[in-house]
């Protein structure tokens, strides 16, 4: 069986109040599209058609890299209309499954049971009930049940207002009959648009039987039409990706207030997650693995029993088994942490690897350098990486011992074993196991007197 899998999103979106299309506005940093997109893709064999609008040109071109067909409604005559512009695309024998591409929390659950429901004989519908049913297409059943129609609520009658049971616009059908009827659809009704809607009438009409079925949860065929319905799937999202990860395993300390904006490619036991941890990109974590309040986790290998405090930022970095960072540590790409190392506050490790046991405690810089095992950095270090132009390397050799406020001009390399005196500023490598220090002498002056201020 082939998937051809229609998303509409041309709709202009102006209740967003918004320069940018509807589609693209982000929920837990992937766009709405992304996330049908993304559903639809856990689809075997699934082809996906993007109908975008006149004025959409920043939709493909920001998403371009979807493998998707993308075809433009230059004008938005409906929703039929819409999936009348797909016709080429669609063949006799496909399956062709209808998503909209501001629905952003539609389950693969609820797709996989759709496309179950499709034949030659039925066509699949995705209903909901819903306490208020203003402004859905209502579904119309005869008295045994079976579907006969949906309605268009500003088409309905004051009888037909009172049903619950809404469209969710969702549906699933075989490319023959759904080309056949979308080609014959007609305006005549109070919006003067081609409905989609209208394809279930055909059916009925034409002897194909309408099977119905319902999403677990409302929630999951909401549309977003304004940014009050952002942020509540936003938070829907949320809540259910907490429930997944206390599920396997992972202490949240608030579930409603934690974000994950990206996914895991690991996730160890006994994880303990403070308040407003976000976790963006794709993260990898260990067991016992303690993650302090507002910490930001971006894209970062986090191994076994390390303990992250308060405040940190870890972005595309490596963090060994054992290893303490924080608390206000930031963690830039590429710095690469072995086991057992210490970052302490106001730390900021870029482009560099600490091997196993060293400590940077305290308010130092470290960009572009490579260091070795049981070093010891004193507050304030600097690697003075950047003449403005080019970088340049840092090497700081095993047992090292950096005084505080060392100023280590790159390129340079401090040998195993040395230490260099606090306050030097270090501009040609140093030998092993000695102390170099650049300080000039100090001195006093015994008869300064310190000015005083006359008295008037
Ligand atoms: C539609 C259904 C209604 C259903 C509701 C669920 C029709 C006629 N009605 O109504 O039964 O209850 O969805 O939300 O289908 N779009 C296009 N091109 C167009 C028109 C729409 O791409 O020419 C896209 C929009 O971007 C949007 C979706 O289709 O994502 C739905 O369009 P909209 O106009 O919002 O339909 P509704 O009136 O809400
Ligand atoms: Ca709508």
């Amino acid at each position: 069986m082939t998937v051809k899998t229609i998303i509409l999103a041309a709709g202009q979106g102006t209740r967003m109040r918004s320069a940018q299309p509807k589609v693209l506005h982000k929920l837990a940093n992937r766009s709405l599209l992304q996330h049908v997109y993304d559903t639809s893709k856990r689809i075997d064999g699934n082809e996906i058609i993007i109908i975008y609008g006149h004025g959409g040109e920043r939709v493909k071109q920001t998403l371009s890299r979807l493998d998707v067909q993308w075809i433009e409604q230059k004008e938005q005559l409906g929703t039929g209309h819409a999936v009348l512009q797909a016709d080429s695309l669609m063949e006799n024998e496909d399956t062709v499954l209808i998503l909209y591409g501001d629905v952003p929390l539609l389950s693969k659950q609820s797709i996989d049971s759709l496309l179950a429901n499709v034949s030659q004989q039925t066509i699949a519908l995705l209903t909901v009930n819903l306490d208020d049913p203003t402004g859905y297409g209502r579904i119309i059943r005869d008295t045994s049940g079976s579907v006969l129609k949906i309605v268009e609520q500003k088409d309905a009658t004051q009888q037909e207002l009172q049903i619950n049971e809404v469209n969710t616009g969702i549906l699933a059908v075989r490319g023959e009959q759904l080309k056949s009827w979308v080609r014959r659809l007609d305006n005549s009704n109070a919006q003067q648009e081609f409905y989609l809607t209208d394809v279930i009438e055909m059916a009925v009409n034409d002897g194909v039987k309408v099977k119905t079925s319902q999403p677990e949860t409302i929630d999951e065929v909401l549309g977003i039409n304004n940014r009050k319905q952002l942020s509540h799937l936003e938070r829907v999202y949320q809540s259910s990706q907490a429930d997944r990860l206390m599920e396997v395993g992972v202490t949240l300390l608030d579930p409603a207030r934690v974000d994950c904006r990206g996914t895991f490619t690991a996730l160890g036991q006994d994880i303990s997650v403070d308040i407003n941890v976000i976790f963006e990109g794709d993260n990898s974590i260990g067991n016992n693995v303690i993650i302090g309040a507002n910490s930001i986790i971006n894209n970062s290998i986090i191994a076994d029993d390390v303990e992250i405090l308060a405040n940190c930022i870890i972005d595309n970095a490596v963090v060994g088994a054992g290893s303490r960072i924080g608390p206000f540590a930031r963690l830039r790409p590429q710095a690469e942490l072995s086991e057992q190392v210490h970052i302490g506050n106001f730390v900021e490790i870029k482009k560099s690897t600490v091997a196993k046991g060293s400590k940077i405690n305290h308010l130092s810089y470290i960009g572009d350098a490579t260091i070795g095992s049981k070093v010891n950095i004193g507050a304030g270090t600097i690697t003075c990486n950047y003449d403005g132009v080019n970088k340049f390397r840092t090497v700081i050799e095993d047992g090292a011992f950096i005084g505080s406020d060392t100023q280590l001009i790159a390129p340079v390399t401090v040998g195993k074993n040395a230490t260099i005196g606090a306050g030097s500023t270090i501009t040609k490598n140093t030998p092993d196991e000695q102390l170099t220090l650049t300080r000039s002498r100090q001195m006093s002056i015994q008869s300064w007197q310190r000015p005083v201020k006359k008295e008037q």
